[in-house]
């Protein structure tokens, strides 16, 4: 693959800069990737040896961006790759889930979607939920049993990554488009598209989104004698666009012509304050291949989180606002973001006004829902399945302990320790090892936000409830779990 070639490339530059910089220089040993054998003689400096260029952490860096290759040259040969990586992103969902649409009759979103029934991932030959759960995380291990589907899921195109937009969002919005890659997940995996809008200061008036996408062009329309002025300049802030890795004005940019594209705006990804599903790669881990792919998460209910980014756990809604465009933005790379336009947002009249917009966006109705954010025992009789579902989830099923009402989600992290059940094994580019801890996501609303999990390897909240079946190796019947499933759908 071309962007592979090219690594090597990018690899070695910054990496021959730095050490003709630092031949000489008598710390030089101390800044190689590769510790030497021996101590090194700080007087003499060690030679690097430019056969094998040690992986750098400037690998972002693109030829494309120095210079070393031209905009159509780069298309091109982007282009003529483009149907062997799809196809290989295609057989790698084909093997792990049952992508055919299940539409459930009765269970929808709030504008109408219906939520897709699952589970969609492929049990191995032979195999059963029911047996897969009597065995040990060793034995499933060691069989390679582990439904393929319940692994980290690579992005579409690994070793380009980057952000990718769903198709229909791309419809609706062709700046969106990328020449070189297409969304890999079936529409009825993702959320409704426009999702509603909630606020929480003007629960009176329902879903405000007037059934639109809120973008620079109708914000105004839509918030203005609802929104204070503040906020509609952190709205208009919010669906403004700024530049970023792959939509931008250089020739390193993956969006055909530069002109009216020169980025995306916040809820261009966290559509009307909720997501589209579209995805990304974490910047802040290298190599390349053990980047996680990243579900763009819903901006619903962040008043009640204290922790932001699936394992960055950055502090404050805030923090998060500012770093999305310093580092998420560009891959964690400050070098091409300079080059490609960075926007540091002014922390008093910016970034507190996109975030206090965000801290206005309210869960969706839960009708079902008491005061303590337990269902409302006047509402269900006691042996409903909702009923049922929750005390499953309090009980047997042991969701509660991370996920305590009333917003589900205990605010902290958790190692599920995944790698228990699987060896170490690398997906279309993608090294599936331990994960390490992870956001608690809450529940409330959690049946409009599919795909599941940070990296949206659960289609389906019945993969959700398989999942943690055998992780928390609790083996609920077949029964418990679709309770457990229609509890999940009435938060
Ligand atoms: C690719 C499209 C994309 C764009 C554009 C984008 N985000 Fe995000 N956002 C994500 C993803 C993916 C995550 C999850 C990050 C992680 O897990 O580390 C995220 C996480 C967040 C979070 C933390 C949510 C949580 O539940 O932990 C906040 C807050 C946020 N983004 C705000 C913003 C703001 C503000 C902007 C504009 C400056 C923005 N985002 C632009 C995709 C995007
Ligand atoms: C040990 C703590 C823990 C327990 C117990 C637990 N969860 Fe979770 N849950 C998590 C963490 C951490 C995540 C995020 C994982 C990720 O994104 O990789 C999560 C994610 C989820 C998600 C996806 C949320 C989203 O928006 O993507 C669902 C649904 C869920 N859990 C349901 C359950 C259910 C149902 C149970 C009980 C059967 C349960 N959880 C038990 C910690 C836990």
């Amino acid at each position: 693959m071309y962007a592979l070639a090219n690594r090597g490339w990018s690899r070695w530059l910054p990496w021959a800069v730095m050490t003709i910089v630092v031949v000489g220089w008598t710390g030089a040993s101390m800044i190689q990737s590769k510790p030497p054998d021996k101590p090194a003689n700080p007087l003499k400096p060690e030679k690097p040896k430019p056969a094998e260029p040690p992986v750098s952490s400037y690998d972002q860096i693109s030829p494309a961006l120095l210079g070393q290759v031209g905009f159509a040259d780069m298309k091109a040969k982007d282009l003529a790759g483009k149907a062997a990586i799809e196809a290989r992103q295609k057989k790698l969902l084909d093997e792990r889930y049952d992508l055919t649409a299940h539409p459930s009759a009765d269970a929808k979103m709030t504008r109408g979607k219906p939520i897709s029934v699952g589970p969609t991932a492929k049990l191995p030959a032979d195999q059963t939920w029911e047996k897969l759960a009597e065995m040990s995380p060793d034995d499933v291990k060691t069989n390679d049993l582990f439904p393929k589907g319940f692994l980290p899921l690579p992005h579409p195109h690994h070793e380009a990554g980057g952000m990718l937009f769903p198709q229909a969002e791309v419809k609706l919005l062709p700046r969106l488009e990328r020449f070189d890659l297409d969304f890999d997940l079936p529409e009825q995996f993702l959320p409704e598209f426009p999702p509603a809008i909630f606020l929480t200061t003007r629960k009176d008036l329902g879903d405000v989104s007037q059934g639109k996408v809120l973008t620079v062009d109708n914000f105004h329309e839509i918030f203005d004698g609802i929104l204070n002025a503040k906020d509609l300049e952190g709205v208009r802030l919010l669906v403004t666009q700024f530049p970023q890795q792959q939509f931008n004005a250089t020739a390193d940019r993956k969006t055909d012509k530069p002109e009216g594209k020169l980025g995306v705006a916040c809820f261009d990804c966290h559509v009307n304050g909720h997501t589209s599903g579209a995805t990304h790669l974490a910047g802040d881990i290298r190599p390349q291949s053990h980047r996680r792919r990243i579900d763009t998460p819903s901006l619903r209910g962040v008043y009640i989180q204290r922790l932001f980014g699936s394992q960055r756990a950055l502090k404050t809604i805030e923090d998060f606002t500012e770093f999305e465009q310093r580092a998420a933005y560009f891959d964690g790379d400050q070098v091409s973001a300079a080059a490609k336009g960075i926007n540091p947002l002014e922390r008093g009249s910016q970034v507190h006004f996109m975030s206090e917009v965000q801290e206005l966006l309210d869960f969706p109705p839960a009708p079902g829902l008491g005061l303590d954010g337990k269902l409302d025992p006047k509402k269900f009789k006691e042996d409903s399945p909702e009923m049922r579902g929750q005390k499953l989830f309090f009980g047997k099923a042991a969701c509660a302990s991370c996920h305590p009402a009333p917003f589900y989600t205990d605010n902290l992290m958790h190692d599920l320790k995944v790698e228990r059940f699987y060896k170490t094994q690398t997906h279309n580019g993608l090294v599936a090892t331990a994960q390490g801890p992870i956001k608690t996501f809450p529940l409330r609303g959690v049946k409009e936000s599919p795909p599941y999990f940070h990296d949206g390897r659960l289609l389906t909240l019945e993969d959700t409830v398989e999942f943690f079946n055998l992780i928390l190796e609790t083996k609920l019947t077949a029964e418990e779990k679709k309770d457990l499933v229609t509890f999940l759908i009435a938060l």
